[in-house]
C-alpha cells in the first residue's frame, strides 16, 4: 500500500508536485529564469493546468488549483488531476513523489493526495510477473503547514480501507465465498480491533433466516452471517448506528439465470456492499471515532443448484413474514431482509444498508452515484447527501411513496420479491422497508460499484464505494 507521510523539508533532489493557483509567485522558489519563462506561457498562452519541468536531478510537477462553480466540485477536481500525474509519475518510474503545499490550502492538497494514493491501486494476486506490472510509485509525501499529522494519518487509513474494499470485490469466488468473506472480517477485525462474530449454516438455520437459507439453496457452499461491532469508551452515541451489506459473493441469477455478457460476467461484484461495510468497520476503527457502530453481513452465492429455490416457492423469513418467491435474481432483498430484521435487536438510532440491488439503479443514474431512499429524517438525510459531495459518492435520493408498496403485494403471500416494469430500484427499497422499525436509509450501490473502465483515481474493477462516504458520515455526525 503507498505510504504517505507528512514532510516538515523537502530537499532539492526529491521530486515533486508544486500545488498552487495560476496567480502564484514562481520566482521565489529556485526555477531558472528560462524555466520561470516555461511555465508562464504554458499558463498563458497554452492554459495549462499540468506543468512538468525535468531538473536536472528531480522531477517537478506543478498542479495549478482551478476554482470550479462549487467547492467540492474543484476538491474533486484535484483528486482527478492527481490521476493525470500519477500517470506520469509512473510513466516516469518515480518511487517517491512529494506534495507541496505551496498557498496553504490544506484541503486541497489532501485531495489532491487522496487522488493520488487511491489513483496507485492495483490487483496484482493472480499476476506471475507481479513486478513487471507493478506501479513504481511507493510513498507520498506532504509538506504543507496547514495539513496536520492526524488528517494525514487518517487520509493513510481511509486509502488503506478503500484498497481493502477493493480487493474484497475484485476477489472472484473461487476464492471469496462466504466462509471466505467472513474470515476476511476476522482478519480485519484483529488489525483494527473490533469484534466479529460469524453465524454458520447451523446457527443460522436455527435463527430462521429463511430469506438467507432460501437464496443458499441452490449452491454447494454454506452461508455466512457475520456480525462486527466497535464499540468505543467514548462512543458519543447510546444506540448504535447499524451498517448491513449485501454479501452475494456471486450472482448468476440463480434458476432466473442471468446472461453472461456484461451481466453475470461482473456478478463477483454483488458483495460491494458486504465490502463497503467491512472496509468502513476497519477505518472508523483504525481512526478510533468515537462511536458505536455494529457491521452485519449475510452472505451466500446466488445459483441454479438442484435444490435451488424456485419462481413461486413462499418462503418464511426470520421476522415471521412470508415472501411469494417470483424471481430468483431478486435475492439481495431476501438476505437483507433477514439481516434488517436481526437488525431491530440492536434498537438502533439508524440503520444504513448497503447493496448492488438492482439495475435499475444503474439504469437511472448510471454509475455516477448512490441511489437512495430510506425512512430516516431530513436532518440525517442531509448529512449523509453532504458526505456524499465531501466525497464524491454522490447520493440521489428516489421518491419513497405509499404509491410503491402496491406492487409487491402478493395474493397467497405477505408479500413478493419483484415489483412492475418501472421504478425497479424504489420497489425493491420497499421490499425492504416491511422488514424495518428504525430510522433507515437504503444505498443502492450497483451503479459506482464496480466499473468496466477507469474513471480517474476510481480504478477499473471494485471502486471501494461507501467507504469514504460512511467514515466521513459518521465522523461528522
Ligand atoms: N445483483 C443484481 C443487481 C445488479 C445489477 C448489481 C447490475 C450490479 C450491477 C441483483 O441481484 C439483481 O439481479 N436484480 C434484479 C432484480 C429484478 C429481478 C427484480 C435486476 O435488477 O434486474
Ligand atoms: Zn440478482
Ligand atoms: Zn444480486
Amino acid at each position: 500500500m503507498t505510504l504517505i507521510t507528512k514532510k516538515a523539508t523537502i530537499n532539492n533532489n526529491e521530486h515533486i508536485v508544486l500545488l498552487c493557483t495560476k496567480n502564484y509567485n514562481f520566482n521565489n522558489n529556485g526555477f531558472s529564469k528560462s524555466e520561470i519563462e516555461f511555465i508562464k506561457n504554458e499558463l498563458s498562452k497554452n492554459d495549462k493546468k499540468h506543468i512538468f519541468i525535468n531538473q536536472y536531478n528531480r522531477c517537478v510537477f506543478i498542479q495549478i488549483i482551478e476554482d470550479k462553480k462549487e467547492k467540492h466540485l474543484t476538491i474533486d477536481g484535484l483528486r482527478r488531476a492527481a490521476n493525470t500525474i500519477h500517470t506520469n509519475i509512473v510513466e516516469s518510474k518515480l518511487t517517491s513523489i512529494n506534495i507541496v503545499d505551496a498557498e496553504n490550502k490544506s484541503s486541497e492538497t489532501l485531495a489532491f493526495a487522496e487522488g493520488l494514493a487511491l489513483s496507485n491501486y492495483q490487483f496484482l494476486k493472480y499476476k506471475k510477473d507481479k513486478k513487471k506490472e507493478e506501479y513504481s510509485l511507493k510513498a507520498i509525501g506532504i509538506h504543507s503547514k496547514n495539513c496536520s499529522q492526524n488528517q494525514i494519518d487518517e487520509l493513510q487509513i481511509i486509502v488503506n480501507a478503500t484498497s481493502i474494499s477493493r480487493t474484497l470485490v475484485n476477489e472472484p469466488v473461487n476464492f471469496l465465498n462466504a466462509t471466505q468473506l467472513a474470515k476476511e472480517f476476522q482478519k480485519l477485525g484483529k488489525e483494527a480491533d473490533f469484534g466479529v462474530e460469524v453465524f454458520n449454516k447451523a446457527k443460522i438455520k436455527a435463527l430462521k433466516m429463511g430469506g438467507l437459507l432460501s437464496v443458499n439453496l441452490g449452491s454447494q457452499e454454506p452461508p455466512t452471517f457475520s456480525i462486527m461491532e466497535y464499540k468505543p469508551k467514548n462512543a458519543k452515541n447510546k444506540q448504535p448506528i447499524v451498517l448491513v451489506g449485501k454479501g452475494v459473493v456471486y450472482d448468476t441469477g440463480g434458476l432466473s439465470l442471468k446472461p453472461t455478457p456484461n451481466s453475470m460476467d461482473m456478478m463477483k461484484c454483488d458483495m460491494a456492499g458486504a465490502a463497503a461495510v467491512g472496509g468502513t468497520m476497519y477505518a472508523i476503527a483504525k481512526a478510533k471515532l468515537p462511536v458505536h457502530v455494529i457491521g452485519i453481513v449475510p452472505a451466500t452465492d446466488n445459483r441454479p443448484g438442484e435444490n435451488a429455490y424456485v419462481p413461486g416457492d413462499v418462503i418464511n423469513m426470520y421476522n415471521g413474514m412470508t415472501v411469494e418467491m417470483l424471481n430468483a435474481d431478486a435475492e439481495g432483498r431476501m438476505i437483507l431482509a433477514d439481516a434488517l430484521a436481526y437488525a431491530q435487536k440492536y434498537k438502533p438510532q439508524l440503520v444504513i444498508d448497503l447493496a448492488t440491488l438492482t439495475g435499475a439503479a444503474v439504469a437511472a443514474i448510471g454509475t455516477s452515484g448512490i441511489v437512495a431512499m430510506g425512512t430516516a429524517d431530513e436532518k440525517t438525510k442531509n448529512k449523509l447527501k453532504e458526505s456524499g459531495y465531501n466525497t464524491f459518492e454522490r447520493i440521489a435520493e428516489m421518491p419513497f411513496w405509499d404509491d410503491y408498496d402496491e406492487l409487491i403485494k402478493s395474493d397467497i403471500a405477505d408479500m413478493k420479491n419483484i415489483g412492475g416494469p418501472y421504478a425497479g430500484s424504489i420497489t425493491a427499497g420497499k421490499f425492504l422497508q416491511r422488514y424495518i422499525n428504525y430510522p433507515w436509509m437504503h444505498l443502492d450501490i450497483a451503479g459506482p460499484a464496480f466499473l468496466t473502465a477507469k474513471d480517474a483515481y476510481r480504478t477499473k474493477g471494485g471502486t471501494g464505494v461507501g467507504v469514504r462516504l460512511l467514515f466521513d458520515f459518521l465522523k461528522n455526525n
